[in-house]
């Protein structure tokens, strides 16, 4: 694979998808039923929206995975459908919900080799950002070892660091905080600060609302194979209607202040920061709104 590849052809979006239709053939399921939706360079999504909605069946046509049955996906300026998924790789990273659908090398560290090597970066720079990725993700007592050797969250981790190490600028997470603890779940949050910082566009399907309400700009949800809202997460979590409507729970924070803060207007706390500032400012009379919070 040449290093023109990819390169992201000038003025095209991330990523630009036009009237896409999915009918899985098993079944003739419709997942996608016309789909618009288009993405800047450099912008942090997120994807909500109850079960079947299809929200993984939407990102699994970023990377090519799935082609849209009718519609266009096009990415860096490169339509998917003329493209395998190795190609794709070098633009799109796709983190699968399971990583047990994803890893298949001998060690942790075989592993996050993997993917930068197979697009060809050069093994001086692959060992580099095996170690970075290494120390990033705390991954150094469990290099050796065997990804279906470590614990659950350890090794969606590892899912995670493999798919990051290759440093495309589109990456695609179905849940990533999906049945991690405390601890994988921060450095999840770090991750998307981190990739944030770096202009690194995210694209993240998530059930997490703490999460979205933290790293994300912007919030699409999805049902019965359709987009049904586009805007920022205070305006999706304060909209009451729509969160019933797609049987979706707001941040606490967010359904807190709704039944505190409201009466008195301003735009509405998403994260528990907010939400405290908000408390304080109301006990000490102020009726000052939170700006929302970006760290
Ligand atoms: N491999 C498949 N074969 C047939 N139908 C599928 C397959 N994968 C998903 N579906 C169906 O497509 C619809 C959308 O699924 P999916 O994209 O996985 O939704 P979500 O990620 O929002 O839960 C659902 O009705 C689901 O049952
Ligand atoms: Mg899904």
């Amino acid at each position: 694979m040449t290093s023109t590849d990819s390169t992201v052809e000038r003025g095209a979006r991330a990523i630009d998808v036009s009237d896409a239709h999915y009918v899985y053939p098993t079944g003739h399921v419709v997942a996608l039923g016309g789909v618009d939706l288009h993405v800047e360079h450099g912008e942090i999504l997120g994807i909500i929206g109850q079960n079947g909605s299809g929200k993984t069946t939407l990102t699994k046509l970023f990377n090519g995975l799935l082609k849209p049955t009718s519609g266009t996906v096009v990415v860096n300026g490169v339509d998917t459908s003329g493209h395998t998924v190795q190609q794709m790789a070098a633009h799109v990273g796709y983190v699968f919900q399971n990583p047990n659908h994803q890893l298949f090398a001998r060690s942790v560290e075989a592993e996050l080799e993997f993917g930068p090597r197979n697009i060809g970066v050069p093994e001086e720079e692959i060992k580099e950002r095996v170690a970075d990725a290494i120390e990033f993700f705390g991954l150094a007592d469990v290099a050796e070892e065997h990804p279906y050797r470590v614990s659950f969250p350890i090794r969606k981790l590892v899912g995670i660091a493999s798919i990051v190490t290759m440093r495309p600028s589109i990456l695609i997470f179905d849940e990533p905080s999906t049945g991690q603890d405390h601890h994988t779940t921060k450095i999840i949050n770090d991750l998307m600060r981190r990739l944030r910082e770096q202009g690194t566009t995210v694209v993240c399907v998530s059930h997490d609302m703490p999460l979205l309400a933290d790293v994300v700009e912007r919030v699409v949800v999805m049902k019965d194979t359709m987009i049904i809202a586009d805007a920022s997460p205070r305006e999706v979590f304060a909209d009451k209607a729509l969160m019933a409507r797609t049987n979706l729970q707001a941040p606490q924070s967010t359904e807190i202040a709704l039944k505190t803060v409201v009466p008195r207007g301003g735009p509405i706390a998403l994260t528990p920061h907010e939400l405290a500032d908000d408390i304080s400012a109301r006990l000490a009379g102020k009726a000052t709104a939170p700006q929302q919070t970006v760290r």
